[in-house]
């Protein structure tokens, strides 16, 4: 694309702006501009002037309160008896013997909370190695591929922001072991954030503002890269998803799984018990004769805190998004398209003089896709409870709940009940944590059962001060 043709489209869609810092930028600086320009869709930013005139309306606030109002009640949850868990886990080792299954993880988010340079996947929370996110998550994926001899394909969903160096970081980690032909990374989409006249923002003087698209935004991309199309043609049928901040999550849980494929679902999703009324996960919900996640700032301080008569919450699983998902139902989402949400934010930005502003109040909409938004399109929906101490402990603020500290704390304390169950006991403190940081491989013990199979087979001894850790 030349500057001539990009600053034309520019102006046919009131963006010229953007050239404003033309004339000062060198080279280099103009090529970049140049690529950026070319990788702005016109049909995505017409789409997004759309979405932000019909906010200003009310509009979009009119038809989600109607949704808010409209008749909403639990969504049926399956809770398995240990008996129907092996049932259901025998299914899906078949599907994972028969390279059925392929792994997904959401990692181009911004990590904002957190506050850590570099993608979330690199942020180190082994108790004893200080092992990456990453590691976690691919070690268990190596564990299945051990276990039933097939590969589960491991998909890493990236942003322009994060993919060189995600991509990196595996090659420089030999992929935790994994075949390197068996990770496939692909890059979600950016759009630009708009002021409310609709106007683009820049950065920098030759860098628009953009921002990824929202882990909805994995449908469009998993079709756009051809990642679906490689899937399908290795013959996986069954799309294992989750968040990289969760390196508790039992990926391609074969009993979920299992479950999925029994009940011929599009989406299943996992549930936990919320902590307390306030916990900021979306709630599984049945509403006008669908499954949806409701985010929990659209219930009511009521409809949080409602009970039933046995004192349980009325609303007490939330999501936390573990999702399996058919690939055919995959396939039509991401042509069908999702609605996209908007969010007034503060949004950094150069002045006339080409100095950073860094604004007081939101200036600008920021747009997103949220994944569990495919949910209305699913025709059968499954929720499958899980324990969260097992399966849920995620790294998002810096400190506090829900930060590196709880979680290797977390961490620990599920190893530590591992080996309990195995017969070496960690000593507990009164806080009910292993006085000594714990660490087990995903690739030596997938969980309790194969890590008394695994110290039967390969005996540890277990040091009488320090962190414990057994590697594979
Ligand atoms: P979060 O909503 O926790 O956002 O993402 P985040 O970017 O990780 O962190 P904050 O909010 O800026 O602090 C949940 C999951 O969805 C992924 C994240 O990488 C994480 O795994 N995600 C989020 C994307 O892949 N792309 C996005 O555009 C947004």
């Amino acid at each position: 694309m030349t500057y001539e043709e990009a600053r034309s489209a520019m102006a046919a869609v009131g963006q010229e702006h953007i050239f404003k810092f033309w004339d000062t930028l060198d080279q280099t600086a103009r090529a970049a501009l140049l690529a950026q320009v070319s990788r702005i869709h016109l049909d995505d930013l017409a789409m997004l002037r759309g979405v932000l005139e019909k906010e200003h309306s009310g509009a979009a606030e009119a038809s989600a309160a109607a949704a808010t109002i409209s008749e909403m009640k639990p969504a049926p949850v399956v809770e398995l008896t240990a008996g129907q868990r092996a049932e259901m886990a025998e299914i899906g080792e078949r599907e994972l013997r028969a390279g059925h299954v392929a792994a997904l993880v959401v990692a181009g988010g911004q990590g904002s909370r957190l506050g850590f340079d570099g993608p979330k996947g690199c942020y180190p929370v082994g108790p004893v190695t200080n092992a990456p996110l990453f590691a976690f998550h691919a070690r268990k994926i190596l564990a299945l591929r051990n276990a039933f001899g097939a590969p589960v394909p491991f998909c890493v969903m990236t942003s322009e922001t994060n993919d060189a160096a995600t991509r990196a970081f595996f090659r420089d980690n030999d992929f935790f072991g994994l075949p390197e032909g068996e990770v496939f990374f692909f890059v979600q989409g950016m759009w630009p954030a708009l002021t409310p006249d609709g106007k683009m923002l820049l950065d920098t003087p030759g860098h628009v503002f953009t921002a990824p698209d929202g882990h909805g935004g994995v449908l469009s991309a998993l079709e756009r890269s051809g990642v679906l199309a490689r899937l399908r043609a290795l013959g996986v049928t069954t799309m294992f998803y989750f968040q990289v901040d969760n390196p508790m999550v039992d990926v391609a849980d074969p009993a979920f799984i299992g479950l999925h494929v029994a009940r011929g679902a599009d989406v299943s999703i996992k549930v936990c018990a919320k902590r307390d009324p306030q916990e900021g996960l979306g709630v599984a919900v049945e509403r006008g004769g669908k499954t949806q996640i409701v985010e929990y700032t659209e219930f009511t301080d009521a409809q949080k805190n409602e009970r039933l008569p046995d004192g349980e919450l009325r609303y007490k699983f939330g999501s936390v998004a573990i999702h399996v998902f058919s690939i055919d139902f995959l396939e039509r989402e991401a042509r069908a398209g999702l609605p996209v949400h908007v969010a007034h934010k503060k949004v950094p930005h150069v002045d006339d003089s080409g100095a950073v502003v860094k604004p007081s109040s939101p200036n600008a909409c920021k747009f997103e896709k949220f994944v569990f938004d495919s949910l209305l399109d699913a025709k059968t929906c499954v929720c499958l409870a899980f324990d969260r101490e097992e399966e849920f402990s995620p790294v998002k603020n810096a400190e506090g709940s829900d930060s590196p500290a709880t979680c290797r704390a977390d961490l620990s304390r599920k190893w530590a009940r591992w080996l309990a169950a195995c017969g070496v006991q960690i000593p507990v403190g009164a806080d009910g944590y292993p006085e000594r940081p714990v660490e087990i491989d995903p690739a030596f013990a997938r969980d309790s059962a194969s890590l008394a199979s695994a110290l039967a087979r390969n005996p540890r001894d277990i040091p009488p001060e320090g962190g414990v850790l057994l590697k594979a």
